[in-house]
């Protein structure tokens, strides 16, 4: 589905469908000439999401949407997303090749203006017409190919077009995510980054292969790819502003493409899901992908440990000890808690070779955050108030919650009980699964502001938002990042 936006001449294009977007106890605003029957408007109270389709009976539109967004003083960017998905969704089963969204000045003054209006309608309209047919021989083309956005100024086209650059972001991301283990390997995840870079000038993309790994020094990355046949990769892009760069900062994302825990070998219930272990580096790509396409004057580095964590002959043992880049010793004592092995190298290449001046890490890294928060809100962990309220507040704008856990020193020093430097998980007596994880992460980032993101429940398998959720990948971080660099 494409999206683009029309400026409104008070003269309504011919269309399939007309959607129109209106607030509970307010009269839907219709284009000049279009009519419906008196039925049609008196079952619509607009409240949030009810539809009402009906036939239009005179005009440019063939048929006419109402959907509500509630109360007016109730409507937020999360109502706007999810009321343009509905409506896209709408539109596909019955079958409309094309849609326009009537925007006049009175609804785009609704959730913030009409540039944030413009944004989140885009954002739930790409969404919302996300599908995944990766996985068939011959998938069904969607019927709806084109949808516009109707409406009158500057403010709201250009919160459109930033819109339609969030909404393919997350809908890159989901890809990434829901391609199954075999069809996303960290040779295809590296392909993907490469792709990244041919997509803008600004944009470039290294690969460190496992010899550079190996130059580098980085034993806690290959000793979790060396049960796999797949070679890791160490993928490293770079966003450079136009102008003058206000900053440097980086993202980090685990790209376990898959995990099957290693020698420490998970149950087999349900170890499918464990494609979506590369969750955080999908996110990391997906903000690549927005980044093309908008004018964010920091620097940006995107880096991504790659590996597939199995069982082998060669693959590391519970006990066996390996030297990570920064050149601690680390005792992998649970060869499942792989993610943070990986990590801390990267973490570590980051701080020692990038030297950002905040650092923001993504991860599936425990089922203890599935526990705790579920799989509507990720669990955040910072160094730096700073950085963790802007991620907070980026989190309600996007709808990609997230909600602080504490890093508590006491399981640092867990971590030192062991003959190596650290091991890789606490006593069981400790509980907390995913401060452990933090903990463990926090002894390989020296310099930056840091904010670590377990994103293990909100990247798959949300309750269903209309635009995302149900079955399959969210996206999660993506839009949240872009985010997060929008309101520096
Ligand atoms: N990838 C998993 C975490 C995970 C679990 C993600 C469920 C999504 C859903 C991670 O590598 C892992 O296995 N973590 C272990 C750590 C444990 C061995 C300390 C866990 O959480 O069970
Ligand atoms: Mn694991
Ligand atoms: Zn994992």
């Amino acid at each position: 589905m494409k999206l683009s936006h029309k400026n409104d001449t008070g003269k309504l294009p011919r269309t399939a469908l007309l959607i129109v977007l209106a607030a509970e106890g307010e009269a839907p605003a219709l284009p000049d000439g279009v009519a419906l029957a008196p039925a049609a408007l008196e079952d619509f109270r607009g409240e949030f999401r009810q539809v009402r389709l009906s036939d239009a009976t005179a005009g440019a539109a063939r048929r006419v949407l109402l959907v509500g967004l509630g109360k007016r003083e109730d409507v937020d960017g999360e109502r706007v997303r999810r009321a343009a998905a509905i409506a896209v969704k709408k539109a596909e089963t019955v079958e409309a090749e094309d849609a326009t969204f009537f925007v006049p000045e009175a609804v785009a003054a609704m959730a913030g203006g009409a540039s944030a209006f413009g944004s989140a309608l885009a954002e739930g309209a790409v969404m919302g017409a996300y599908r995944y047919d990766g996985g068939k021989s011959a998938p069904k083309p969607a019927k709806l190919k084109k949808v516009a956005t109707l409406g009158k100024g500057a403010a709201l086209k250009s919160g459109v077009e930033h819109g339609v650059v969030l909404g393919e972001a997350n809908c890159f991301t989901r890809d990434l995510q829901n391609k199954a283990g075999n069809q996303m390997t960290p040779t295809q995840l590296a392909a993907e980054a490469r792709g990244l870079a041919k997509r803008s000038t600004r944009i470039t993309c290294k690969v460190l292969e496992e010899a550079g790994m190996k130059a580098l020094g980085m034993g806690l990355l290959l000793g979790v790819s060396a049960g796999s046949e797949e070679p890791a990769k160490l993928i490293h892009l770079v966003y450079k502003p136009k102008g003058k760069s206000k900053g440097r900062i980086a993202f980090v994302g685990k790209g376990l493409t898959f995990d099957a825990g290693g020698i420490s070998l998970k149950p087999s219930k349900g170890m499918e899901e464990m494609r979506y272990d590369m969750s955080g580096s999908a996110a990391v790509l997906g903000a690549f992908h927005a980044l093309a396409g908008l004018d964010v004057p920091y620097e940006v580095h995107g880096v991504v440990p790659s590996s597939e964590n199995l069982a082998d002959g060669k693959a590391t043992k519970p006990g066996d000890v390996h030297v990570s880049m920064k050149g601690l010793t680390v005792e992998v004592i649970n060869t499942d808690a792989e993610g943070r092995l990986i990590l801390a190298d990267a973490l570590h290449y980051v701080c020692a070779k990038v030297k950002p001046d905040t650092l923001i890490d993504l991860a599936t890294l425990t089922g203890a955050v599935v526990m705790g928060l579920g799989h509507e809100v990720s669990g955040m962990f910072s160094t730096c108030d700073e950085l963790r309220d802007r991620l907070s507040a980026a989190g309600r704008a996007t709808g990609e919650k997230v909600w602080p856990l504490p890093l508590e020193p006491a399981f640092v020093e867990n971590l030192k009980d062991s003959p190596a430097d650290l091991r890789n998980i606490c006593s069981p007596n400790m509980g907390g699964g995913s401060i452990a994880g933090a903990a463990f992460l926090s002894q390989f980032v020296d310099g930056p502001a840091w904010a670590h993101l377990d994103i293990a429940g909100s990247a798959w398998n949300q309750n269903a938002r209309d635009y995302t959720g149900g079955k399959g990948g969210t996206g999660v971080g993506a839009r949240l990042l872009v985010q997060y660099l929008e309101s520096l």
